[in-house]
């Protein structure tokens, strides 16, 4: 295949000029490889973005979507509705944790979180709680690039340059290598920086505050994984002061973990939880916010002919986005992938704690089908080792992705092991190559 011209594509999260100079380009994709434009076979140790949850180039998916698209390609959802939106929130209903059972559909995890940010200021003044307008995030989170979500993010370089909504704070992060280099599965120590959102309760006072926002598991900055307890500490004071918690689960939706929801791996029940890639598979743009029936009804009450929530996308529930997804959970459902990674999550642990002693590792974490492995940097160059790290695994064909020095794992979830062994391997060389 012919290079393109490179120019005119701005692209994302991307260093424009370093990439253009090397691009590192994918053609095709089926099942759990992709193939290069220079026609190599690359293992996809990501699952695209966190999202190919069910494996590539999926026939039932192609054409359900094709077949929506003769069939009606776009309908309207403001004061109008088609079947297949209704069908497909009634099947999400179905999967969702107790009582996360109302369905907002969206185009992205970035529109997901905005939204339920929104819905949540929404609930507050409905009940009577105008006051409540701030909201508080984490450290290291990442909730998408909405100005909402960069706002009760944690990332640095997001916040410092678009600067943030006035009124956010944000949680201390839980991540403590001191105390939890290579835990398996929760790490023991940090349930009381739970504590924190009582901190900032007694700063800003409970009544104003609308809703706390976290990741169970934080995937963008470096797979961080909730110390034991800390969740269920978290609600239990959100409860207690009126703050609505809000599971942002945009990975760890659809089976991640192990479970259908981080929710139902951590028993632990938020109020709202946001959701997109993994919902249709990555195939198609969407998100979803799963609300709970109390905040729902919270809102949609009053004068029947009003419109309740003042809020909504041309593309929330798009006909074709909701034909990818009733066909992602139709594979979800026959092939029992919600669930799988709880049968596999210990050959995975087993397999990525084998790189313990590899060079520069300094931690490795793994939660259900997710793998965090964390390097030291090198001195004066923060990011440099897992950059080089990502690029030989690509040039040798594997796909992984890396955030400062942190590799991020998170295969397609009908990974077997023998492709689990080929990533450890592959990245095994390449730290013994990095310098
Ligand atoms: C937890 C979380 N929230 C939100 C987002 C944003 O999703 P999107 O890129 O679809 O807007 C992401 C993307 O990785 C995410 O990981």
């Amino acid at each position: 295949m012919n290079t393109p011209d490179l120019a005119a594509w701005w692209m994302p999260f991307t260093a424009n000029r370093q990439f253009k100079a090397q691009p590192r380009l994918l053609a095709e994709a089926r099942g759990m490889f992709y193939r290069s434009a220079d026609d190599r076979e690359i293992l996809d140790g990501t699952a695209g973005l966190w999202c190919v949850n069910a494996g590539h180039g999926r026939e039932e998916i192609a054409d359900a979507v094709s077949h929506q698209i003769r069939t009606m390609d776009f309908a309207p959802a403001f004061q109008m509705g088609h079947p297949i939106g209704f069908d497909f929130a009634s099947r999400l209903a179905e999967i969702a944790p107790a009582g996360l059972d109302r369905i907002f559909f969206t185009g992205s995890g970035s529109e997901s979180v905005d939204t339920a940010l929104k819905i949540a200021l929404a609930y507050q003044r409905a009940i009577g709680q105008g006051t409540r307008t701030r909201f508080i995030g984490r450290e290291r989170g990442y909730h998408g690039v909405g100005f909402g979500g960069i706002s009760v993010g944690g990332i640095l370089n997001n916040r410092r340059v678009f600067t943030s909504l006035p009124g956010t704070d944000h949680l201390r992060h839980t991540h403590d290598l001191a105390r939890n280099a290579f835990s398996r599965d929760l790490p023991e120590y940090g349930a009381e920086l739970a504590d924190d959102l009582e901190r900032l309760v007694q700063l800003h006072g409970a009544e104003t505050i609308a809703a706390v926002i976290v990741e169970p598991v934080a995937g963008s900055t470096g797979v961080l994984l909730p110390p034991k307890g800390y969740l269920e500490r978290l609600r239990e004071i959100a409860t207690r002061h009126g703050i609505l918690l809000i599971f942002d689960e945009v990975i760890t939706g659809f089976g991640r973990l192990g479970t259908p929801f981080a929710a139902d791996y951590f028993g632990v029940t938020p109020d709202l939880i946001t959701t997109a890639k993994g919902i249709t598979n990555g195939t198609l743009p969407m998100g979803a916010v799963f609300a709970s029936r109390a905040v729902h009804d919270g809102i949609v009450k009053g004068p029947e002919n009003l419109i309740e929530l003042f809020h909504g996308y041309t593309y929330s529930g798009h006909p074709v986005a909701c034909a990818a997804g009733l066909a992602t959970l139709d594979i979800y459902a026959r092939e029992g992938l919600l669930t799988r990674g709880a049968a596999l999550s210990g050959t995975w642990a087993d397999i990525l704690h084998g790189l313990r002693d590899a060079p520069h590792v300094i931690d490795v974490r793994t939660i259900g089908l997710v793998g965090g492995i964390e390097l030291a940097s090198r001195e004066g160059a923060p990011g440099a080792r897992a950059y080089d790290v990502f690029t030989d695994c690509f040039r040798e064909g594997l796909l992984i992705r890396v955030t400062g020095d942190i590799i991020a794992l998170s295969p397609p979830l009908i990974v077997e092991e023998d492709h689990m062994a080929r990533i450890a391997e592959t990245i095994r060389a390449a730290l013994e190559r990095a310098g």
